[in-house]
């Protein structure tokens, strides 16, 4: 049988580290799974720093994109570490779609990086983002830029950034490094 939620994918993000994404995520899927009862729910690590993978206490995967899920407290859990941040946007498009056909509902908490491919391959294929913010000087502004960013074109929000940074502004290797002269 079919649960309301089968297939969503429920975003955590915020334009701030720090702010309580990982925390919202985990609160957030294990209430569906032991409050709302959704059958199966996945946990996605979408941040390299594995922030979810490594408050559950679970080790960090060499290949995040082919490592099995982990179930932890009625969660299938699937891990990240920074190999997450050398993935492009289509091998996670195909990730995530390979998760949520297996799901009822899956939660992805996401970097605190508005432009990384992580965030192309969730935020353009769902409408449900939470969004984590502090009560302080910058929580206002933080929420401002991710709120007019999910209400434009993701795609249009790209392609500016590469206007103004250059065509591969939304890779991964986008920090270029200056050769150091002493
Ligand atoms: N609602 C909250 N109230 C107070 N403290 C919180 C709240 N949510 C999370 N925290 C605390 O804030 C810190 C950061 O939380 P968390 O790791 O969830 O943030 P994050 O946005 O995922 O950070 P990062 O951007 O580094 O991944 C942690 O110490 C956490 O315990
Ligand atoms: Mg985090």
């Amino acid at each position: 049988m079919q649960h309301h939620l089968t297939g969503r994918l429920i975003a955590v993000a915020s334009a701030k580290g720090g702010v309580g994404k990982t925390t919202l995520a985990l609160g957030v899927a294990w209430t569906l799974a032991h409050v709302t009862r959704a059958a199966r729910v996945a946990l996605v690590d979408g941040d390299p720093q594995a922030g979810a993978t490594s408050a559950l206490g679970l080790t960090p995967p060499d290949a995040p994109l082919h490592a099995p899920a982990m179930m932890v407290d009625g969660l299938a859990v699937h891990r990240s570490s920074r190999a997450l941040a050398l993935a492009r946007a289509a091998e996670l498009d195909a990730w995530l779609q390979a998760v949520r056909v297996n799901s009822d509902v899956t939660v992805a908490g996401l970097s605190p990086a508005l432009t990384d491919a992580m965030h192309a391959a969730t935020l353009r294929s769902t409408p449900y983002v939470l969004v984590a913010a502090r009560c302080d000087a910058m929580g206002i502004p933080n929420v401002r830029e991710i709120v007019a960013l999910l209400r434009g074109n993701y795609g249009a929000y790209i392609e500016d950034l590469k206007k103004r940074k250059g065509p591969d502004a939304d890779q991964p290797h986008r920090i270029k490094y200056k050769k150091l002269v002493r």
